[in-house]
């Protein structure tokens, strides 16, 4: 399919939803690198060049080729591609002195296209250098009360800048701005519904794969089933392989699951691969909560070397495919750990040998989660299934806390310090500390309002916990020296099997975004374990509230959970994050 409109891409992390919100209002629209060839633009009905974090004043920055600017094609330049228009066309472009970030307030100062059914309104801006003089030719069609050149434009080249973003929710009429461009400005007809995504997608994972077949190392997550699927609907199920590696870190029931919905997607080559003995195996003895997740993701990087071998994936008649989405492709400031994880994978050379000869094929980088769940519904996928929380690569292994020293519960002023240090993100850097345990009165919200204030004042706690109930008290406890054994992990297994059962018959489960259950090698001689319940709400798992369970419920999963013979306790994290990390190592 040919795009009538093309977003040039300068590195801005929302250069796709551009061209998602052009394709939301029916018109196709891809994205190509910044320095496309004019000759190559020249069908395009429309060019928007993205906003990127690069200064266009800075040697090597981003930069268009400069005749596409002559081919008569109207032109929308963004934020920093608004800077690039100033700068090509001898407008003057100053290296800013305090930005502007977030919330601005529109003044139209000039009737214009851009504008049609468009007043003041609000704006969301996030750049650093301006521009201070518009090139000639060009008027001012709008200002903030920092930039005086919030918009500009020449309608007889029908060029047009604006140093806002039109395409995130915060600019109110941005989609009405779009509309403008798309249709009145470049004459762009509607051609997309999104009832095209699909088969358009699917010519596309054709065109890659060509005569070849393609394999995924399937999760049992929602991207990558996703993808798979495209590519089994694509190519027919004799040609596409879904390799599961059961790593014995999985939930009660998961690869029975995983194998059932790829029996009803209609894949006929799903091999589990069984591999439980030798993760376990690499996890042995292990206590150190980073040398546990490099003992895993080495383990993955030989488990999927073996199987590249065995199932001869490298003789040049397979290309790998991959479930990643949008967001896993840009950088992201907080804590990238999706991205390390796919590191991990990345290392194993063969798989590194076809990326880098491009057999690769991720169906997924244009989309957002929220279209691939779409996409999965069109698909025929379950919404139970699509709606699953997200589950970490390295499983329980990082929800089973071990350690290495056998120490006392200790009583403080403020509560009880549990002897076992949990991971938290405070500053840029994980910081590995000390849990602090209160007693459940006050009430579970009332310490979560205090949580944050607790571990700012306690250099040595970066997590707060609540105790939800025990069977013996708190003060007779302690740490016991533990790793990973199969034991532990099916204690687990089981105490998060009663926690999600109940959350699905309590319905709880639809007010949380993930609910780790944590086993911590915490409690008496009779009963070693304690259970930490980790309900949290979030977007997309940078940030993180807690979730309160209320009262009467969380005190029915508690007996329940405490019935369990080799646990002692059942905590409750009010921990937010930050400090906080969602998992607790
Ligand atoms: P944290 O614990 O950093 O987690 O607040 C944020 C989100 O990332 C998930 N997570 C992981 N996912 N491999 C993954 O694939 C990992 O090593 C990993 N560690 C954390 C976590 O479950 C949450 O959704």
């Amino acid at each position: 399919m040919h795009p009538q409109i093309t977003v040039l891409d300068t590195g801005g992390q929302y250069t796709h939803l551009i061209a998602r919100r052009v394709r939301e209002l029916g018109v196709f629209a891809d994205v190509q690198p910044s320095d496309t060839p004019a000759a190559d633009l020249a069908t395009r009905k429309g060019i928007i060049i993205s906003g990127g974090p690069a200064s266009v004043c800075a040697p090597g920055s981003p930069d268009i080729d400069p005749k596409m600017l002559a081919l008569g094609t109207p032109v929308l330049g963004i934020c920093y591609g608004h800077q690039l228009l100033a700068k090509h066309l001898g407008g003057r472009v100053l290296k800013g002195e305090r930005g502007e970030y977030g919330i601005a307030h529109l003044n139209v100062t000039c009737q214009d296209a851009l504008w049609n059914g468009v007043e003041h309104s609000q704006i969301w801006m996030s750049h650093f250098d301006t521009v201070a003089s518009v090139p000639a030719g060009f008027r001012v069609t709008g200002s903030t009360e920092i930039s005086g050149v919030a918009a500009m434009s020449d309608p007889g080249r029908k060029l047009f800048g604006i140093q806002f973003h039109p395409e995130v929710v915060h600019t109110h009429a941005g989609m009405r701005i779009l509309e403008n461009f798309v249709f009145d400005i470049c004459g762009a007809s509607k051609d997309w519904d999104i009832s095209r995504r699909v088969p358009a997608v699917e010519e596309q994972i054709r065109a890659v794969a060509r005569d070849r077949n393609i394999f995924f190392f399937v999760s049992g997550g929602v991207d990558s089933t996703v993808a798979y699927t495209l590519c089994l609907r694509a190519l027919g199920p004799d040609r596409v392989y879904g390799i599961y590696v059961d790593t014995g870190l999985m939930r009660k029931g998961e690869t029975e699951l995983v194998r059932s919905i790829f029996q009803e997607l209609g894949a006929t080559h799903f091999l589990v691969d069984s591999a439980e003995d030798e993760f376990l195996a690499a996890l042995d003895g292990l206590q150190d909560p980073e040398q546990k997740r490099c003992a895993i993701g080495e383990e993955f990087v030989r488990v999927q070397e073996r199987i590249l071998m065995t199932e001869h994936f490298l003789d040049g008649h397979w290309v790998l495919g991959q479930g990643t989405i949008y967001p896993d492709t840009i950088e992201s400031g907080g804590t990238a750990k999706a991205d390390l994880i796919k590191t991990h994978h990345n290392r194993v050379a063969g798989v590194q040998a076809l990326i880098d000869s491009g057999r690769i094929i991720e169906p997924l980088t244009p989309f957002y989660k929220d279209e691939v769940r779409e996409i999965g519904r069109e698909l025929g996928i379950s919404t139970k299934f699509l709606s699953r929380h997200p589950f970490p690569g390295p499983g329980l292994a990082i929800r089973c806390l071990c350690s290495e020293v056998e120490a006392q519960v200790t009583e403080t002023p403020n509560g009880f310090l549990l002897p076992l240090r949990s991971v938290g993100v405070q500053g840029d850097a994980r910081s590995y500390r000390n849990v602090l345990c209160l007693a459940r009165n006050p009430a579970l919200e009332d310490i979560r309002n205090i949580a944050t204030a607790l571990i700012n004042s306690s250099p040595d706690i970066n997590r707060v916990v609540a105790l939800c109930g025990s069977n013996w008290p708190l003060a007779s406890m302690r740490s016991f020296e533990s790793s990973i054994t199969k034991k532990r992990l099916d204690l687990l297994r089981e105490a998060d099997a009663i926690v999600r059962s109940f959350c699905t018959e309590t319905g709880f489960e639809e007010q949380v975004w993930q609910f780790p259950v944590v086993l911590l090698p915490i409690g008496t001689n009779e009963a070693r374990e304690s259970i930490v319940l980790r309900p949290i709400n979030s977007l997309d798992g940078m940030t993180a509230d807690v979730v309160l369970m209320e009262q009467q419920m969380l005190q029915q999963l508690t007996t329940r959970l405490l019935q369990t013979r080799e646990i002692a306790a059942v905590l409750y994290d009010l921990t937010s994050k930050p400090p906080g990390t969602i998992e607790w190592e």
